[in-house]
């Protein structure tokens, strides 16, 4: 059984070249999902490669404090034995899982029962209005506190609507699909930006009627929902460590085996590439109806880029260490249309440049992206994590090219997405200690 052992810090090294063949933990996006979906299909549902991380075992234990049994056969293998919801007694805590939240959501307003849906103080502190306007206007009874977690619900009857989407993404998106399985006529989501597929790519596979016609995504009520039977595949965006660092760091010869290739989440891929980096991809075949492969990453001479557009929601996740990789780059890279990364966990364009400056980095922070002139020589010190696993796993990938000691303080939230980090840096050879 793999354990997520979380350490409080990382100590890291700029020795050693990254090489060898690896795996990395299941997607966390088709992970909660996955738990959530099969628990409201009518039957057993079996899910094999789950994310055993902090994020996703806060949406399991919610789905199990609402009547759902799951039996775990070991860490990443579950039975989910799917149906009706029960109230539960207690708020449902979300931790500190964005997604699981906003997903579940969609979920509640459509019971017959009250609920609460909380979390973390630093869930508490992410803008929840996205999804209670969408929810108000198919006549939900949602009620947020000061536009945030904790959120109220209880039982009303839900219209079908058309939304436009103001922002492009993958949790409203699916929030408001999810809530159009409860209502009385069809739903469509209209996006302006391709952002994450997976709902609709399992919701279909489970037997919901979904259609698309350009950027329009149609949902038709039902509630019959089938069980799967699914081995989720490699977490994309935990990849995008190992593929920067590999990238970055000298000698380097890695490669990823099995990981998601869902068009929707690799946007860093076809950004790499475009800065010259020596990256082969493979497709070996899918795994519930997502495209999965293989990344042969070698080390790179990168080139600055300019970042804008559709394909910014495609790498929403992987701006934290695109910056990394911007450092080693010749030339300046420039990100505009992401103003996204300022309500993740944390403000990911403010923290990260923050961070980089620790170690000597020179980067102009802008309103909806940033700045980064390469190429530049990053000297070792203390950072921290704030609690926000791609800052943390950006900075232990900072620290592999940087010049003496980098230390990683608050990193045991590496967890919530990726266990088995450190272990697996170190496997490929990189030069990190733990404490
Ligand atoms: C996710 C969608 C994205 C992403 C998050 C996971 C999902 O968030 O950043 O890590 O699983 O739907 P937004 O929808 O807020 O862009």
């Amino acid at each position: 059984m793999k354990t997520n052992v979380r350490y409080e810090q990382f100590v890291i090294k700029a020795d050693g070249k990254l090489t060898g063949t690896v795996r990395v933990p299941g997607d966390k996006s088709i992970s909660h999902r996955s738990v959530m979906f099969s628990s409201i299909a009518k039957g057993t549902s079996q899910i094999r490669g789950w994310l055993a991380a902090g994020d996703t075992e806060a949406t399991l234990g919610a789905m199990q404090a609402l009547g759902v049994q799951v039996e775990r056969h070991d860490a990443n293998t579950l039975t989910v034995h799917g149906g009706q919801l029960t109230e539960s007694s207690e708020p449902l805590d979300l931790v500190n899982a964005g997604t699981g939240i906003r997903l579940l959501a969609g979920i509640m307003v459509g019971q017959d029962f009250s609920s609460v849906l909380d979390g973390s103080s630093q869930l508490r502190r992410r803008p929840m209005k996205r999804i209670t306007a969408p929810l108000g206007m198919m006549d939900a009874d949602i009620r947020a506190t000061n536009g945030s977690a904790p959120m109220h619900v209880t039982p009303s009857q839900i219209k079908g609507i058309t939304y436009d989407m103001p922002v492009a993404s993958g949790q409203v998106k699916s929030c408001v699909l999810l809530a159009g399985l409860y209502a009385d006529s069809p739903t469509t989501v209209i996006e302006p930006g391709p952002s994450r597929d997976h709902t609709e790519v399992m919701l279909s596979a489970m037997g919901a009627t979904i259609t698309r016609e350009g950027s329009a995504v149609t949902i038709q009520p039902t509630n019959n929902l089938n069980p799967i039977d699914i081995t989720v595949p490699g977490d994309f965006s935990s990849a995008a460590f190992l593929i920067t660092a590999a990238c970055i760091v000298p000698e380097s010869d890695l490669i990823i085996e099995g990981v998601n290739l869902n068009p929707t989440r690799t946007g860093l891929l076809d950004v790499l590439l475009e800065m010259g980096a020596d990256i082969t991809v493979t497709e070996t075949g899918a795994e519930a109806g997502e495209p999965v492969g293989d990344i042969h990453i070698k080390t790179s001479q990168l080139n600055g880029i300019e970042i804008g557009g559709d394909v910014v929601v495609r790498m929403i996740d992987e701006f934290p260490v695109l910056m990394v990789a911007a450092l080693c780059a010749d030339g300046d890279t420039v990100v505009r249309d992401a103003k996204e990364l300022r309500v993740k966990e944390t403000d990911r364009i403010a923290v990260m440049a923050q961070e980089l400056r620790k170690l000597g980095a020179d980067i102009e922070e802008r309103e909806d992206g940033f700045r980064i002139f390469g190429k530049q020589t990053l000297s070792g010190a203390t950072v921290d994590g704030h609690d926000d696993h791609r800052i943390a796993m950006s900075m232990t990938v900072a620290g592999l090219i940087s010049q003496n000691e980098t230390v990683v303080t608050d990193a045991a939230c590496a967890g919530d997405s990726f266990p088995g980090f450190a272990e697996l840096l170190i496997e490929t050879g990189a030069s990190l200690v733990t404490g």
